[in-house]
């Protein structure tokens, strides 16, 4: 697709129009997008791809992927669609490893506030949500809306994924929406939940911190002693409930680990930050805060150029007061008395009831560490998980070549990736460029060589 094919000279046809829910589409159908009004004054922003490999077989539905970004008011639409894995890439140039070879796509600006999706007053902070729990009730609705009225998306298994704090929208969506399914009121067939590098235990996450780095040279007895204390004092917070105190600690000590590491990069422990500027364009994920304290809104400078730019142009729907990115810190700022609540107990409810459930890890985050991902898969109380602990691992392989890209064990619903060679954002990694396997389960595949 030529860039001015893509941009100028889309033809869109209006999909609906309720009240004030607005979707088009292109006219091949190929893709879609609009606003639902989740609350008065509160409008979500979606992003439908049909893929062009879509069949229709009963015998093996064709799966759509819901993809929910971290920050928490990092947008999906922008980064996880143009820099991860959507059709084209931040220079509209298509991308050979797009996830849409393999699964219709459907990227959610998820809480209301980030990427185009916006509240009506940014002043009000009330319309902004406060919790992973509130989110889900926005998302639902949202769902909603957009199953409803479509027999075929209906009959396609919704695999919900996410990167970084959006596991924890993706645990509490899927839950919600599980409700509703059972309620009668959404028509949905959930297919399945998958957790990349995601923040579903900050207490093990920021306890992972300073022993991981101590071990791999980057901080000595010193800035581990002053690391683990403050850690400690994390952990005493979240058992007292206190969230919003926890977060501040939380900034204090990346703070300290950046001070005495000297800056290693929270994405990929093997680099520091100042040197690897791709690590900077990836700021707008869990540490939102980095894209605060860094300026550009939202993120990557590019990206916010072309997202208020050629996209905001092509999309002619989003109303031209809204910045794409514009009320992002205000997101991250409502759910600060949430953001460092853990979700396992979500995680152990989807397991229980039968969802398949994947977690993939990148070798290298130091941000949502490996190490922070085990301890918390260790704290399940899902009646399988000795079963899984104990049962033994294999290597994962990338279409003939010889050289291991991962391994994964299985037991029942239960599914764990570690991906090598990978930092937070495994998904955009070109060195394994993995794609979900999708027909039966959630199994992520080593699908293309380097
Ligand atoms: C993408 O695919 C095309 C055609 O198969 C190939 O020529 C090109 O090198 C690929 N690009 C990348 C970045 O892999
Ligand atoms: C945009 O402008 C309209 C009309 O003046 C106003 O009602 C709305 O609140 C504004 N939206 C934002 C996000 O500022
Ligand atoms: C903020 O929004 C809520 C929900 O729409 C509304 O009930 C309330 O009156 C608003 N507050 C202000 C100060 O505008
Ligand atoms: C329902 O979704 C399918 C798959 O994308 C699409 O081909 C079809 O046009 C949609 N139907 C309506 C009524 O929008
Ligand atoms: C979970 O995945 C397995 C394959 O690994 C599949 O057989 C099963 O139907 C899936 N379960 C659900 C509830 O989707």
């Amino acid at each position: 697709m030529e860039k001015s094919h893509v941009v100028l000279s889309l033809l869109l046809v209006l999909l609906f129009h309720v009240g004030i829910a607005t979707a088009v589409k292109t006219e091949d159908g190929s893709e879609a997008w609009g606003y639902v009004p989740v609350r008065p004054k509160a409008h979500m922003f979606w992003w439908y791809y049909r893929s062009p490999n879509r069949i229709h077989d009963p015998k093996k539905p064709w799966p759509i992927i819901l993809w929910l970004q971290g920050g928490p008011g990092a947008s999906g639409v922008g980064l996880g669609n143009f820099e991860e894995f959507g059709p084209l890439d931040v220079f509209l140039k298509p991308r050979n490893s797009t996830w849409l070879q393999k699964a219709d796509l459907l990227f959610v600006d998820y809480p209301v506030g980030t990427g185009y999706s916006f509240v009506e007053d940014v002043k009000n902070t009330t319309l902004f949500v406060k919790s992973d729990v509130e989110a889900a009730k926005d998302g639902t609705k949202f769902l909603t809306e957009f199953f409803n009225r479509n027999l075929t998306l209906q009959k396609s298994p919704l695999f919900i994924v996410a990167e970084s704090y959006g596991g924890k929208f993706a645990v509490t969506l899927a839950l919600s929406a599980l409700k509703a399914i059972e309620a009668g009121k959404l028509k949905l067939n959930l297919g399945g939940v998958a957790l990349g590098d995601s923040w579903i235990s900050p207490e093990d996450f920021t306890s992972s911190w300073a022993p991981l780095l101590k071990d791999v040279s980057l901080l000595d007895g010193n800035g581990f002693q002053i690391s683990n204390r403050v850690a400690n004092q994390i952990k005493k917070q979240i058992a007292a409930g206190k969230f919003a105190e926890a977060t501040d600690t939380w900034n204090e000590l990346e703070d300290l680990i950046t001070k005495y590491s000297n800056n290693v990069d929270f994405y990929n422990f093997l680099s520091f930050a100042e040197d690897d500027p791709s690590s900077l364009s990836a700021a707008s994920e869990l540490k939102q805060r980095i894209a605060v304290k860094r300026s550009s809104p939202g993120g990557d400078g590019d990206l916010y150029s072309l997202m208020n730019g050629d996209i905001k142009k092509k999309l002619k729907i989003i109303p031209p007061n809204v910045t794409w990115g514009g009320q992002s810190n205000s997101v991250f700022e409502a759910l600060k008395g949430d953001f460092m609540r853990p979700r396992i107990s979500e995680v152990d409810e989807l397991l229980a009831k039968g969802i398949n459930v994947s977690i993939y890890n990148g070798q290298f985050d130091l941000i949502c560490a490996t190490k922070g991902t085990n301890a918390w898969v260790e704290k399940l109380k899902w009646h399988g998980i000795k079963n899984f602990l104990n049962k033994d691992r294999t290597p994962l392989y990338c279409g003939g070549d010889k050289s291991i890209k991962g391994f994964t064990k299985s037991y029942r619903n239960l599914h764990f990736y570690w991906i090598l060679n990978a930092g937070h954002l495994v998904s955009q990694q070109t060195i394994v460029i993995f794609l979900l396997h999708l027909f039966v389960s959630l199994k992520l595949l080593l699908l293309l060589p380097t």
